[in-house]
């Protein structure tokens, strides 16, 4: 029996949800839900890999669930849980932790990047990341998973890891009542087309928006009021040339590039037709519509946010119904992996 199309996705809450986050996937989750069984996740437990203040923890766990929501994302139609009401994600990473090898771990580029210098002083828990990624998306066999570009790596180990697991099970896999050859998890598909898979910072057209960011002029948080968002768009880098007719013309120009695929992912535009209109146009024309355009969009989402976020016990009803609905399809696949394994049940 073929898998049932199941996108899964997951935001950590480990600080001001941003722009990036938006575009390369908040916004893209939205339409996935009129066509797709769809999860979206707040993963509270990827974010203590890091040291995360508890306080902070809770706030932002809220602040990414009332985010999908003010977004389109309906509680009805999508499941919206946080991960650790859902203890099975635990229990799926550990067996992964035995099936993936410390060679494909070492190799994570964000790893590296996180870890630094500093790689015998991080947690365990930052290393074994990808392995509670994978257990998030395997547990409900999604099929696709939309994310930025920067999450790229993290889902082709995902596909290593169910095909190691269907290989080195696959006796077991079939006396399970279980197809072999197509296997016990699916081999899902990065979801990650669209102008912004990679939104740059503000400040520097080479290096990614992030969470962490050192100047907050270079990033436009979600919950940033109508003038500072003008005020970032109005003083990001740029260089003096005006826009060209074609992307192509875009493709040594980092900083005109992010803020061209700004605009064509907030207007749902492709580039070429956001520079079918603006080529041959200055900054000064090109950076007053983007900041009309952002605040257009934005704005409206922060509001209902905010109103969310103050509505505490409406966000907890939402959340314990997210993990109902989420546990009813896990704990089926569990067991069955539990048989597959060997545990005595
Ligand atoms: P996180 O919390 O860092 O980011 C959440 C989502 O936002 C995207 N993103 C961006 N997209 C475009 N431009 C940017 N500058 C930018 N910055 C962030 C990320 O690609 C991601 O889609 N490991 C994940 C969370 C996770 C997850 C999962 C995702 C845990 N389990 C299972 C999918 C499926 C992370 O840290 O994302």
């Amino acid at each position: 029996m073929p898998f049932t199309p199941r996108v899964f996705s997951g935001i950590k809450p480990s600080g001001d949800l941003h722009l990036g986050n938006y575009l390369g996937a908040i916004r893209r989750f939205v339409p996935l839900q009129e066509t797709h069984e769809t999860i979206y996740c707040v993963v509270d437990m990827h974010a203590i890999t890091v040291w995360q203040d508890p306080e902070d923890l809770r706030r932002w766990t809220y602040e990414i669930a009332a985010a999908y929501i003010a977004s389109g994302l309906d509680p009805k139609k999508s499941i919206i849980f946080n991960q650790s009401q859902v203890v099975e994600h635990a229990e799926l990473s550990w067996i992964f932790n035995c099936v993936a090898r410390m060679g494909w771990m070492s190799r994570m580029t964000q790893f590296k990047d996180k870890a630094g210098e500093n790689s015998e002083n991080v947690s365990l828990g930052l290393f074994a990341y990808p392995s509670l990624m994978a257990a998030d998306i395997l547990l409900y066999k999604s099929t696709g998973v939309p994310v930025g570009d920067d999450q790229r790596q993290h889902l082709e180990l995902t596909r290593d890891i169910a095909k190691k697991f269907n290989h080195d099970f696959k006796k077991q896999i079939a006396g399970n009542g279980f197809d072999a050859d197509e296997g016990f998890f699916p081999i899902t598909e990065t979801l990650s087309t669209g102008p912004a898979m990679r939104v740059m910072s503000l400040r520097d057209g080479t290096k990614k928006m992030s969470k962490s960011d050192a100047s907050d002029m270079s990033t436009i948080y979600m919950m940033d009021e109508a003038d500072l968002i003008t005020k970032k768009i109005k003083k990001a880098t740029t260089d003096p040339e005006p826009l060209p007719s074609e992307a192509k013309g875009l493709e040594t120009r980092p900083e005109a590039q992010n803020l061209v695929a700004i605009f064509a992912a907030l207007s749902d535009r492709s580039v070429d037709d956001v520079l079918s209109e603006y080529g041959g146009q200055g900054w000064g024309k090109f950076k007053p519509a983007l900041a009309e355009l952002a605040v257009s969009v934005l704005s409206p989402v922060a509001t209902e946010m905010r109103r969310l976020v103050d509505d505490r016990g409406e966000m907890d009803r939402i959340l314990a119904d997210g993990a109902d609905r989420a546990r009813a399809i896990a704990q089926p696949v569990m067991e069955d992996v539990r048989r597959i394994v060997g545990f005595v049940r």
